[in-house]
């Protein structure tokens, strides 16, 4: 089993020895609740890495007052125990005071352009809570390496913006998003799909891929919209949004240069995301 931390000072010198090792941390930051594709991104962190540590910490400023902060699955014991499977030297799980010291915490800001379009429309300040914690992470585990699931590009891209702008000495890698066998993305909130629910889920990613599919054969992308939305409202599913973006700022996709389709989808209590590149 990865080894526990729990305080500051444990984490300073776990760091610290692995330092003076000339050791590579490579770090991937998490909620919990682990899948297959949170060990994959700890896969993609040990070769690059001689120490490879996870963080699972539920960070209550990324949720909006209604969403599910309290409900989230907390599940640290299979998670120690996933961890092991791909040889994580140990886990930063800090107690919620040693996160967030003050009442009221210094917070990151996201700049419009990257925090107002897809998901944080529908989640104001969610970008700002997460780039909080990761800042916070990063300055903790002081990683040479940081590995994101692709699943929240969003999230990937605002990271970088942030890892660039503030200088911080961390590379971030971007892993693929990893698919049950019906196309599903892999996700925690997976879990609070009903059986019918589960069984329509995989809508939303057959939903973008043939809404890709339209983009790179010339089709309008209004017409392919309005066809997926009612796809998916057919299947179950209360949309969200469906939008074709650069994958490179998320602004307007530029003829030549990567793009994707982002969707989000509410099916019963599970808010779902995934993108598709083009
Ligand atoms: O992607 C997540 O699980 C979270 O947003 C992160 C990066 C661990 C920050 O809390």
């Amino acid at each position: 089993m990865p080894r526990v931390v729990e305080s500051l000072s444990e984490l300073h010198q776990a760091i610290g020895r692995a330092r003076d090792r000339g050791r590579r941390i490579g770090f991937v930051p998490t909620m919990g609740n682990l899948h297959r594709g949170h060990l994959s991104l700890v896969e993609a962190a040990a070769p690059r890495c001689e120490t490879t540590v996870a963080s699972i910490f539920v960070n209550p400023t990324q949720f909006g007052p209604g969403e599910d902060f309290d409900a989230y699955p907390r599940s640290l014991e299979a998670d120690l125990e996933a961890l092991a499977s791909v040889g994580c030297d140990f886990v930063w799980a800090p107690p919620v005071e040693t996160m967030y010291p003050l009442k009221q915490p210094f917070m990151l800001r996201v700049p419009e352009r990257l925090a107002d379009c897809l998901c944080g429309r529908s989640r104001p300040g969610h970008f700002d809570g997460v780039a909080t914690v990761v800042l916070r992470l990063f300055s903790q585990v002081a990683p040479d390496l940081a590995v994101f699931g692709e699943k929240d590009f969003q999230q990937l891209l605002i990271l970088r913006q942030m890892a660039r702008d503030f200088s911080l000495p961390v590379e971030l890698l971007g892993a693929p998003i990893v698919r049950e066998d019906d196309g599903l993305a892999m996700s925690s909130r997976n879990g609070y799909l009903d059986e019918s629910e589960r069984a329509a889920a995989p809508t939303l990613y057959r939903v973008l891929e043939t809404t890709a599919k339209g983009l790179n054969a010339g089709e309008d992308f209004t017409a392919l919209k309005a066809q997926g939305f009612d796809e998916l409202e057919s299947a179950g599913f209360r949309p969200d949004y469906l939008e074709w973006r650069s994958a490179e700022d998320l602004g307007k996709p530029r003829a030549g240069r990567p793009s994707r389709v982002f969707g989000a989808a509410w099916l019963g209590r599970a808010r779902l995301i995934d993108n598709v590149p083009l």
